[in-house]
């Protein structure tokens, strides 16, 4: 079967169709999106497996033979470093019987050999043995089945689809916006798991929304200024000052020849956003302190130079400062479980110890990230009550939910 043949089978249960189409805008999604498996499967099937998923950073392949090793419900992905230099992404599964070829989630090796009987596939996923004769099959047809890659400046995006939504505004926005950041050239200071007890669009909600900031982040609202915004949402005497920060920042990223302009999600049918913002005043970066954590990164040359906001749907985010970064990549494990991995980010060049310690890198978004995990759980046991009935969001300060609950249910309507 071709390409658009797979895809057009990817088909969702009538009962996850009645479910999109019972759907009122406007309002929180019915109970059956965050508990059934059959909505599950349609997500699935109409986004993991279609759209663009953030796998990792170009710098955890940097040498020829490296690899990554990524798993999305059930899809193995392999990220590998050419001997030319390029980045490939291949389904990590051996055209001989199936088995996972790399089974470490980060690894190097000259060839890519599969464990269970040792076909060995080039860096490019070419086979290495002619199989003509033993197999009956050509083996320019047996090479590592490849799959869509992109690198937005650093940050590598693979689609599981034979014909992906497009990905090209949005990857050459991500790398035109980043730059100044150099993340090709960063390093991973520390990484942490978090398995969420909640529907990966639970998560991804209550990212989109600062609502629940001022009850839930006592840390993170002394750094930021969303706080701030959403008051002068619901207050326009408070438009003026909101204005005034916003003024003085564009003028201070134009100073230091950054971006100003803004790609937002915001109603704009998008499903990603890479937005400069700015910091809360005094502080230099979103720190506990206000204060630098780490070395400046990249060719960033002076700090308070705001944050990048960066958000792809479905399973990615990252916030870019003058000195370090800090993203999380969603990897749904079913309808009521999310595993995600926070990275932080800094210059590598910087040294641990001279330049940044953990327990100065970590706190602000480690405990951020555990707030945030604790309602999304809260939210998910709820939801999954046969008591809950989907209530309406906030015109003012909820849109950005109500834009992703219309992305995704356009999506789940194909
Ligand atoms: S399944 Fe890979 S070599 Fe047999
Ligand atoms: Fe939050």
């Amino acid at each position: 079967m071709d390409g658009a043949g797979r895809e057009a089978r990817a088909t969702i249960s009538p009962a996850a169709a009645a479910c999109v189409a019972r759907h009122v805008p406007g309002r929180s999604l019915e109970r059956d999106f965050y508990v059934d498996e059959s909505l599950f499967a349609a997500d699935v099937a109409r986004i993991h497996h279609r759209h663009w998923l953030f796998v990792g950073y170009s710098f955890e392949v940097a040498n020829p033979g490296d690899y990554l090793t990524y798993s999305v419900a059930g899809a193995e992905i392999v990220v590998v470093r050419g001997q030319d230099g390029a980045i490939r992404a291949f389904h990590n599964v051996c055209r001989h019987r199936g088995s996972k070829v790399c089974l470490s989630e980060h690894g190097h090796g000259s060839v890519l050999a599969c464990p269970y009987h040792k076909w060995t596939y080039r860096l490019d996923g070419s086979l290495m043995f002619d199989t003509k004769k033993e197999f009956g099959v050509d083996r320019s047809e047996l090479g590592l089945r490849p799959v869509k890659l992109v690198d937005a400046g650093g940050l590598l995006f693979f689609s599981l689809a034979e014909n992906p939504p497009d990905f090209g505004d949005a990857a050459a926005t991500i790398a035109r916006k980043m730059k100044p950041h150099a993340i090709h050239r960063a390093k991973i200071a520390h990484e942490i798991d978090y398995v969420v007890k909640a529907n990966w669009k639970v998560v991804f909600q209550n990212n989109r929304e600062c609502y629940h900031c001022t009850p839930n982040h006592k840390e993170y609202n002394t750094a930021a200024y969303d706080v701030m915004r959403d008051n002068a949402v619901v207050d326009p005497t408070l438009q003026p000052a909101m204005d005034a920060v916003i003024e003085q920042a564009n003028a201070r990223f134009a100073e230091l020849g950054l971006d100003t302009g803004d790609a937002s999600s915001n109603m704009t049918g998008r499903n990603w956003r890479c937005h400069r913002t700015p910091v809360m005043e005094g502080f230099l970066t979103q720190s506990m302190d206000g204060k630098l954590v780490s070395s400046l990164m990249g060719d960033i040359k002076e700090p308070d130079s705001g944050t990048l906001r960066t958000t792809v749907f479905p399973n990615f985010w990252q916030h870019t400062n003058c000195d370090f970064a800090a993203a999380a990549r969603l990897t749904p494990i079913g309808p009521g479980e999310t595993h995600v991995r926070g990275y932080w980010l800094v210059d590598a060049r910087a040294v641990e110890g001279k330049d940044y310690t953990l327990e100065r890198l970590l706190p602000i978004w480690d405990i951020t990230n555990k707030q945030d995990w604790k309602i999304c759980a809260d939210q998910q046991a709820g939801v999954s009550s046969p008591g809950y009935v989907p209530g309406p969001y906030s015109t003012l300060r909820e849109r950005n939910v109500a834009h992703f609950d219309d992305w995704y249910i356009g999506e789940l309507r194909g």
